[in-house]
């Protein structure tokens, strides 16, 4: 008989409890958890051939599948539990799931108009490499949607904000990852929540490094303050919780729970 903790380490370890809580939660947002600044980006940029970068178990790309039935869809990721899960959950004619790495991705330059990744970057050890690659298989004039969570405890993030004041800079540079992951052991990882801080001028630096010119970036949208959680906490917390997400004054600006970005390859 399995024992506990056998069945945790099964579990954790193949990551697939992990992407069932993810499936539970797209699903708690109507089938996909989207922003609506990332729904409007990819209603604006849609194009014929489209990758979804990180698609775990597949919820966002058959949500754009089914809202697209005349584009092609590809989801990648890194994980194989998740891939085998994304095709076993969704079989579309023009949706696809494969295992590939966003830092060594296998397809050609120029194979999509669109790429779209939700909560994966701060995943990605290397991640300026995956933006290489983003660029690489996009075809000129195409984008890159690009939503990423970048922190979500105030404390943590001042320290280096202010560091930012006395010590200005803005080359791009990689951030060190706070977590030991090393690239290619994501499925033997106990968990997939570790992630790396990506503070979004370094997010945005990259992009332009790369080639990239930044069509719309925003920052410090909460998508928690729409949900039912949120709206059963106490009312004093809902109100200083929203002031405190409201503070779009420098240098609390870039401190964001979450960044968006559609980033253009110029055309040829
Ligand atoms: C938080 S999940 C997001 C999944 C999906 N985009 C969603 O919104 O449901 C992060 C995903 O990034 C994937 N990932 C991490 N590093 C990767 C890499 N180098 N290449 C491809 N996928 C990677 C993980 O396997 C995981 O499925």
């Amino acid at each position: 008989m399995n024992t506990k903790k056998e069945i945790f380490e099964r579990e954790f370890k193949t990551n697939r409890l992990y992407f069932e809580m993810m499936a539970d939660w797209h699903q708690t947002h109507g089938g996909c958890a989207f922003e609506p600044e990332v729904v409007a980006a990819i209603d604006q940029y849609m194009a014929a051939q489209v990758l979804d970068a990180g698609c775990g178990e597949g919820s966002p790309a058959a949500w754009v599948a089914a809202r697209y039935p005349s584009s092609q869809v590809m989801g990648v990721d890194i994980s194989d539990v998740g891939i085998q899960l994304a095709s076993q959950r969704f079989q579309m004619s023009n949706l696809t799931f494969q295992v590939d790495d966003l830092t060594n991705l296998s397809f050609d330059d120029g194979t999509f108009g669109l790429i779209y990744s939700q909560s994966v970057l701060e995943h990605v050890v290397g991640y300026s490499s995956a933006i290489r690659e983003f660029y690489r298989v996009l075809q000129p004039g195409g984008h890159a949607i690009i939503r990423l969570a970048n922190g979500h405890r105030a404390g943590k993030r001042f320290l280096p904000a202010l560091l930012d004041v006395v010590r200005p800079g803005s080359r791009p540079q990689e951030v060190e990852s706070d977590f030991s992951l090393t690239a290619g052991d994501y499925q033997s990882h106990s968990h997939n929540f570790d992630y790396a801080e990506i503070p979004a001028r370094h997010l945005l630096a990259t992009f332009r490094q790369t080639g990239f010119t930044i069509r719309f970036f925003t920052t410090r949208r909460d998508s928690s303050l729409n949900s039912e959680q949120f709206a059963s906490r106490p009312f004093v917390y809902r109100v200083a919780y929203r002031a405190y997400c409201s503070l779009h004054v420098w240098p609390f600006k870039y401190l964001g729970p979450t960044s968006i970005v559609v980033a253009h390859k110029p055309p040829a």
